[in-house]
Order: structure tokens, then C-alpha cells, then sequence
């Protein structure tokens, strides 16, 4: 038994759950994903060498859960920097809703597995309706990855912890990566923008390097997180996403009630259940949208919710304030954020006795509908 238990903890590398190493190898494995792919400020991805761009108008996304959330975030990039239009959908409502396909449209599924039954059922329909098809995949040859017309392999490595951490931050990359491909070669994006991208995206394998302060400051702080009738994590923009996925980890390995919201939404019937009980964990980057978020906040503090804000900027009604790095990129931010919310989910699950790694009821691929 003694021995089961030291090989195990020997490939948990001296971290205390799967996740946690996972989190902490981000930064490395980000660093992987862009490796060979940006050349000369230009975008290499010799995967896309059969896709004709100039016949595409629009993406679609199909995925699941975390996937999914990766997706929503690669929606405000295309529209906002390669000008495509963009409409995401998750892969089990996509499959009965009739939807209209058009051949126009690049069909992308994301998939950590490349085995999720309701994505590779989304894709086959895609591929049947004569789209043209793109997997997002960490999983070389899986049912997925052979399916599609094309790949563009995520290189997280093999991912474990059913809370998916490194699998999601790779997949924001490479949708990163992917949306400035689609910018520059439809010409929709111009140099000087794609430029300061191609530095923004080159740093933020630095930022995914988790600082032992900020990880002690989270594990302290989280303590005060253990009751209470629930969290509403909440953003706007592309942060909207990333509340979304910050509030997922949360449910998935503490089952505490948890959802992300739009934080301009809130107004519109979530702010009736604040009060000191309910815990409003604010995503308040400086580079996007900081006063709308600002008066936002203000609203959940007037009605007493108990708030804890990740912002680089002090915010003075906040309980607890977690203080981030001065970023220059929202993705830059975007990182840290995602990077703060993991550990808060990791810390809480710990302190709550939980097994961080197996959760109850979740599997890590789901190939069943
Ligand atoms: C399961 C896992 C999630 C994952 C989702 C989609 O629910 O527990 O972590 O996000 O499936 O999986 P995929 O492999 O398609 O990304």
C-alpha cells in the first residue's frame, strides 16, 4: 500500500494533487504550445496549409465544459482583432436544434480529449453538411483528431486532475495564436497590431508563473470561503468567460454553489439574492471596461454581498482584494486572473477535505451522451 502510494505522490512531483501540479506546469506547457509556431511577427501554422481562407466568412465552436468556456473566449478575439464573425455553441444543444449549416463557415470543435461524445457527434454533422472542419485537440489520434479535416494539437501534455487547468490555458493560446492567422492572412488585422499581439502572447508564459506569495495569499484568504449560500463570479467581455470557468473549477471540486455571470447582467435579477452570505468574486482588469465593472461592483457592495476583488488597481469596498501585476494586454491579465481563480478553487477544495482530483460524479471524458 506504502509503496502504491509513494509512486504516486512520486508523479505528483512533491505537489499535493494533480491539479496543483497541473496548475503550476501553465506556464511551461503555454510556452510548448507557442513553440515553432510564430516566426518573423508572423503566425505559423502549417496545419491550416489546405484551408482557403478567402472561402471562409464566419467560425462556429462547438464544445463542453471547460472547452466551452475556452470557445467563449476565442469568440471576443475573432470578432475583436480578425474581424470574423463568430457564434459559439455547446455541442449537445448544437446536435438537436436543426441547426443551418453553411459551407462558408469554418466548423471548429475544442476538446481536451478528442473523445466527447456530443462534440464528435457536432463534428461528424458539420463535416456531413460539406463544412470545413477544425479540432482543437490535446489528444493526437483520438476519435476527434481523425475525424476532422485539420488539427491543431494543443500540447498541455497528459492532464489528469479532472478540474481541467492546463488543458483550458493551451486552448486559449492556440485560439489566441489561430484568431491572429485568420487576422493576418485575411488581411482583416494590420501589422502594427499584430505585432504588439505576437509580444502580448510571447509573455504570457512568464505571467503563468505561479508566485509561492500569491499562491500563500490564496490559501490563507480561502478560509473564508467555506459557507455561505454562494459565489457569483462575475466579468465582462472576455472575462466573462473566464468568471464562467472560475466559477466551474469552483463547483466541480468543491461543490459549492457557484456561477459566472455578465457583471452588467447582474442588475437584471442575480442582485436579489445579495447579501453578506452570497460571495462575489469581481474579475476588475484595468485594461478593459474598468469603470463599468467599478460601478458594477458597487452595486453588490451597497446590498451587502461579502466581495473579493482581483484587480491591479486598490478597490476601496472591497473584503478581500487580491492584487494582480500591471499588464499593458488584457490577455495579459485575462492569465493572471484564470491563474488566481484556479488556486482559489484548489485551495478551497483542500481546506473542504475534498478528493481535488476525482471529484464526485465527474468523469474526465464523458463519451457517453
Ligand atoms: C468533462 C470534463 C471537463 C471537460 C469536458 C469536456 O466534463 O470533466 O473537464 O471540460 O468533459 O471535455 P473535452 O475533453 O471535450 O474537452
Amino acid at each position: 500500500k506504502t509503496l502504491t502510494h509513494d509512486k504516486l505522490s512520486a508523479q505528483k512531483d512533491g505537489y499535493r494533487y494533480f491539479m496543483e501540479k497541473e496548475i503550476y506546469e501553465q506556464s511551461l506547457v503555454v510556452g510548448e504550445t507557442l513553440m515553432g509556431r510564430i516566426k518573423d511577427n508572423s503566425i505559423i501554422l502549417d496545419e491550416l496549409s489546405s484551408l482557403d481562407l478567402a472561402h471562409i466568412d464566419a467560425i462556429k465552436i462547438c464544445a463542453c465544459g471547460t472547452s466551452y468556456h475556452a470557445a467563449l473566449s476565442a469568440c471576443y478575439m475573432f470578432e475583436r482583432l480578425a474581424k470574423i464573425r463568430c457564434n459559439v455553441e455547446i455541442a449537445s444543444e448544437f446536435r438537436y436544434k436543426e441547426p443551418l449549416l453553411d459551407t462558408k463557415t469554418l466548423f471548429i470543435v475544442i476538446s481536451q480529449s478528442g473523445e466527447t461524445a456530443d462534440t464528435l457527434e457536432a463534428l461528424k454533422m458539420a463535416k456531413q453538411s460539406g463544412m470545413r472542419t477544425l479540432a482543437i485537440c490535446n489528444v493526437d489520434n483520438s476519435s476527434i483528431v481523425r475525424t476532422a479535416d485539420m488539427t491543431i494539437l494543443t500540447r498541455a501534455g497528459i492532464e489528469k486532475g479532472v478540474a481541467s487547468t492546463k488543458a483550458f490555458a493551451t486552448q486559449v493560446i492556440t485560439l489566441w495564436l489561430l484568431t491572429l492567422y485568420v487576422g493576418e492572412h485575411k488581411k482583416s488585422m494590420d501589422a502594427l497590431t499584430l505585432q504588439s499581439e505576437i509580444a502580448a502572447l510571447l509573455r504570457v508564459p512568464l505571467i503563468l508563473k505561479v508566485s509561492e506569495t500569491t499562491h500563500e495569499k490564496i490559501r490563507r484568504l480561502s478560509k473564508r470561503y467555506l459557507h455561505g449560500h454562494g459565489f457569483f463570479f462575475i466579468g465582462r467581455d472576455i472575462f466573462y468567460p473566464l468568471a464562467l470557468e472560475g466559477a466551474l473549477k469552483l463547483k466541480e471540486i468543491s461543490y459549492l454553489h457557484a456561477e459566472g455571470y455578465p457583471a452588467g447582467e447582474m442588475k437584471h435579477g442575480p442582485i436579489a439574492l445579495a447579501d453578506s452570505e452570497l460571495f462575489t468574486i469581481a474579475l476588475m482588469p484595468k485594461n478593459l471596461l474598468y469603470d463599468k465593472m467599478k460601478s458594477n461592483v458597487e452595486e453588490l457592495s451597497a446590498r451587502d454581498s461579502t466581495l473579493l476583488v482581483i484587480s491591479p488597481e486598490p478597490f476601496e469596498l472591497a473584503d478581500d482584494f487580491i492584487k494582480t501585476k500591471p499588464h499593458t494586454h488584457m490577455m495579459g491579465e485575462f492569465f493572471e486572473m484564470m491563474l488566481i481563480t484556479q488556486l482559489l478553487a484548489l485551495e478551497i477544495s483542500i481546506r473542504l477535505g475534498n478528493d481535488v482530483d476525482m471529484p464526485r460524479n465527474l468523469a474526465k471524458s464523458v463519451t457517453v451522451e
